[in-house]
């Protein structure tokens, strides 16, 4: 048995933030912003948290499944911006939703969160020790980013994106993933610092820090690889992908994506646009856009794929 996704649903905060917005805080413009990135808008939580975006997102996806939460037998999360390090991110929502017979855990693989999630969950249904499995992506990446640095703090919104999985004979075909840890500190936020009877740190910089040229062209050189590599193993060619949804880091990476696979921007749905990059969320919200749109068939052969802090990167190829 394989992992099919049944439902998808997507969660925002309710503050809109412009590109306009910003240029009034910070030394910035929405020719800048859009000509360099895609991005018009993001979203910030104010009222919202984390657990809140993911449990409405999920609540959503469900409802989108046709599937009670009580029938879910795992769920995992991804995100690097939970509430609270204790309890985790999937507790809470496992909670928040009373699925309570569910196992739940959480992944921290940033950006890629939501492709690493998926082919693990496919692994369990191929075990055959889950079949009905809820996977999302939550962040509120605004509390992790220093909004004194114009050059990372305009590319990232908050949000949530979540699918719902169950054992089918068709569903994810293969998946491949990769790290790069020597890469890492292109893309870092420091942790808590040590602070125990015995030794003292101040936390000096908690926020994102990133080399934005660095992470461009990786991005650029390893998402094509990547998908060129899971549709070989599939044994489907790239013209046969309907839909390409790719992380959703900035359009000209998307377009520069497209370009190198040979394939057209219309196979490559966006939502950045009015999201910015939430991270291990994109690609399920995405996704949430285009089955709301109703865009999607079943029998449709899509690929997911993207990348991010570790650096890691991942991409599969699956039946809708
Ligand atoms: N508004 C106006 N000017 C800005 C700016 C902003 N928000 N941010 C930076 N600048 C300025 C810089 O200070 C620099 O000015 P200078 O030439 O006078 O020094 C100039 O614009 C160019 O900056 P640079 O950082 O070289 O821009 P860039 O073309 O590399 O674009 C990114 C920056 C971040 C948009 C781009 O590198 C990128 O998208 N990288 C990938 C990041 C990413 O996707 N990360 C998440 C991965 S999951």
């Amino acid at each position: 048995m394989l992992a099919r996704i049944m439902g998808t649903g997507m969660a925002i905060p309710k503050l809109r933030v412009t590109n306009d917005d910003l240029a009034k805080i910070m030394d910035t413009s929405d020719e800048w912003i859009t000509e360099r990135t895609g991005v018009k808008a993001r979203h910030l939580a104010v009222e919202e948290g984390t657990s809140s975006l993911a449990i409405e997102a999920c609540k959503k996806a469900l409802d989108n499944a046709g599937m009670d939460a009580h029938e879910l037998d795992l769920i995992i999360a991804a995100t690097v911006t939970p509430d609270h390090l204790l309890p985790f991110l999937s507790g809470e929502v496992q909670a928040g939703l009373d699925a309570m017979q569910a196992a739940a855990f959480d992944m921290v693989v940033g950006c890629s969160g939501y492709l690493y999630a998926i082919s693990v969950a496919n692994a369990y249904v191929k075990s055959g020790m889950y079949r009905n499995i809820l996977i999302f992506g939550a962040e509120t990446l605004s509390r992790i980013m220093n909004w004194e640095d114009r050059s990372s703090c305009i590319l990232f919104g908050d949000g949530a994106g979540a699918t719902v999985i169950k054992a089918s004979e068709e569903g994810v075909i293969c998946s491949v993933l990769g790290t790069d840890g020597k890469a890492g500190p292109a893309l870092g936020c420091e942790a808590r610092p040590l602070q125990n009877p015995y030794v003292h740190n101040e936390w000096d910089y908690p926020y994102v820090k990133m080399a934005g040229q660095e992470v461009y062209k990786f991005a650029v050189r390893t998402v094509p690889r990547s998908i060129n590599e899971v549709l070989d193993k599939a044994g489907i060619s790239a013209d046969e992908i309907k839909y390409f949804v790719i992380h959703q880091a900035n359009l000209r990476m998307i377009e520069a994506i497209a370009k190198r696979l040979g394939q057209s921007m219309d196979k490559f749905p966006a939502c950045i646009q009015e999201t910015g990059n939430v991270s291990a969320a994109s690609i399920p919200m995405v996704l949430d856009k285009i089955n709301r749109e109703g865009k999607l068939e079943r029998g449709d052969k899509l690929v997911f794929a993207g990348f991010g802090a570790g650096l890691t990167w991942g991409a599969s190829v699956l039946t809708w």
